[in-house]
């Protein structure tokens, strides 16, 4: 653990910021930082993009197919209800983006699906998992399934494919012999469980303490077995907590934008207290891409936001830009066995060149204004199994939330002092 500052930022090419503006740059290496690291792909690289259609790993279709630099995308995409079609529309209906690229649909854990897929490719990026720590809590099987299973499953494919690279039977294009594909998890923050003080360093132990976070610090444990049995060319990422356009509105960002659209109260768990890093999806796009570029096999890299706010104030500063009252919040039950922060160390990442882009307060316009502009996205979202969802979630708990008035907002303690596990 160390209280070092996490990796610098700066606005830069991306951050003027139309919402799914791409970062001109991502994946080439900050020049004059300690890593001049050799690019691990080969040029114009045919990725696999597993998850491909959910909220980060659509934005990482779009900004990398959007460079218009060679790169083909597979997404294979369960569409579970967090995958969304629509996400990757901007991508089809560009004729030179939709050239380079294909969908399918089908689950990481199937092997008849995955097998030919990572047959074709130079490198994979694991984003399939569910996502939502409320939901591994009332559910938590599906998430053992897709982030143990599944990885299982792409870690296996990648294994026969470094096999038959070894042995020079991998064919590429012209039958030129290919590289073993690159294996690239991307991972959360969460695995370190709750940080009372300080930053998590990629060595520090794994906590993890939801059954989403357990699943995820599984899916890692088998990564870093297969880096250290086979030899496999592997990495890890670990991002913090994500926002920006195209987030399915069960996360508090989203959920809080679209409810306070509609008037509706906004269920904020425990004392909001709790304190997250946050993190733009463009960035974390970015810093994923670079990873996958430049990073060294078998490691580890923490991407953190620079951003942490407690609940409550990201809370106010929401609701100040949608011009909605502090009313709105309802106090409701918390979440059982909540995190009360997560804080990472960036210094690794910024070694190999990376630097988030954009400003907090750019991220948050970029993304109100998104919502506000895509009513239909989300709306159709918030239908069909969503009120059953809803109602289960947090029926009972606002049903017997407390009143804003008894919940002002205020400045955030310290995590030092008072907040412990
Ligand atoms: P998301 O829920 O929006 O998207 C997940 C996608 O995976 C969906 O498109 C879904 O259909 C697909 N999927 C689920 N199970 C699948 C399966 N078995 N086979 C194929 N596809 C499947 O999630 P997200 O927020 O975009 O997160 C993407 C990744 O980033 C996840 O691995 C998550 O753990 C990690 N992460 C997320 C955050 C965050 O704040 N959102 C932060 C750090 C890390
Ligand atoms: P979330 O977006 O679910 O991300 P994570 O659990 O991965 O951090 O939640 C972010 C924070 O907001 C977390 O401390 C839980 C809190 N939260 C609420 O207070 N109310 C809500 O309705 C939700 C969804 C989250």
């Amino acid at each position: 653990m160390s209280d070092r500052g996490v990796a610098g930022r700066g606005p830069g090419p991306g951050s003027g910021l139309e919402p799914g503006a791409t970062t001109a740059d991502a994946g080439r290496p900050d020049p004059g930082l300690d890593q001049p690291a050799a690019d691990a792909l080969p040029p114009a690289p045919h990725l696999l993009v597993t998850g491909g259609a959910g909220f980060i790993g659509s934005c990482f279709v779009r900004e990398v197919l959007a460079r218009g630099d060679g790169t083909r995308i597979t997404v294979l995409d369960k569409l579970t209800y967090a995958g969304v079609r629509a996400n990757l529309a901007p991508v089809e209906a560009d004729p030179a983006q939709a050239a380079r690229f294909r969908f399918v649909r089908g689950d990481i854990a199937d092997p008849a699906v995955v097998d030919p897929l990572v047959e074709e490719a130079d490198a994979v990026v694991n984003f399939a998992a569910e996502s939502h720590v409320d939901r591994s809590i009332l559910d938590p099987e599906a998430f053992l399934r897709t982030g143990v299973i599944g990885v299982h499953v792409l870690l296996e494919a990648c294994r026969r494919e470094a096999e038959r690279a070894a042995a020079g039977s991998r064919l590429g294009p012209r039958r030129r012999p290919r590289r073993a594909p690159r294996f690239l998890q991307v991972s959360t923050d969460e695995v370190y469980g709750s940080v009372p003080v300080g930053r998590s360093e990629e060595e520090d132990r794994l906590d993890p303490r939801s059954p989403y976070a357990a699943a995820k610090a599984a899916g890692e444990l088998l990564v870093r077995s297969y880096v250290v049995t086979y030899g496999l060319d592997a990495l890890v990422t670990r991002g913090s907590n994500t926002y920006g356009p195209y987030q399915h509105p069960e996360k508090l960002i989203p959920l809080f934008i679209t409810n306070a659209l509609d008037d509706q109260p906004l269920p904020l768990y425990g004392d909001g207290l709790q304190r997250r890093d946050w993190l733009y999806v463009t960035d974390h796009a970015g810093a994923i891409e670079h990873v996958l570029h430049y990073g060294a096999s078998g490691e580890t890299y923490n991407i953190p936001g620079g951003t942490e706010l407690a609940n409550r104030e990201l809370v106010a500063t929401l609701l100040a830009r949608l011009g909605k009252p502090w009313s709105l919040v309802r106090r409701v039950e918390d979440r059982p066995g909540h995190d009360r922060r997560y804080a990472m160390d960036g210094t690794k990442l910024a070694r190999l060149g990376w630097r988030n882009r954009v400003p907090f307060e750019d991220g948050l316009r970029a993304t109100v204004d998104w919502f506000r502009a895509n009513e239909p996205w989300w709306r159709s979202i918030r239908t069909g199994d969503w009120d059953a969802w809803y109602e289960r979630q947090y029926g009972a708990r606002l049903s017997h939330g407390l009143p804003a008035a008894d919940f002002a907002p205020g400045p955030a303690p310290d995590p030092g002092r008072d907040e412990g596990r």
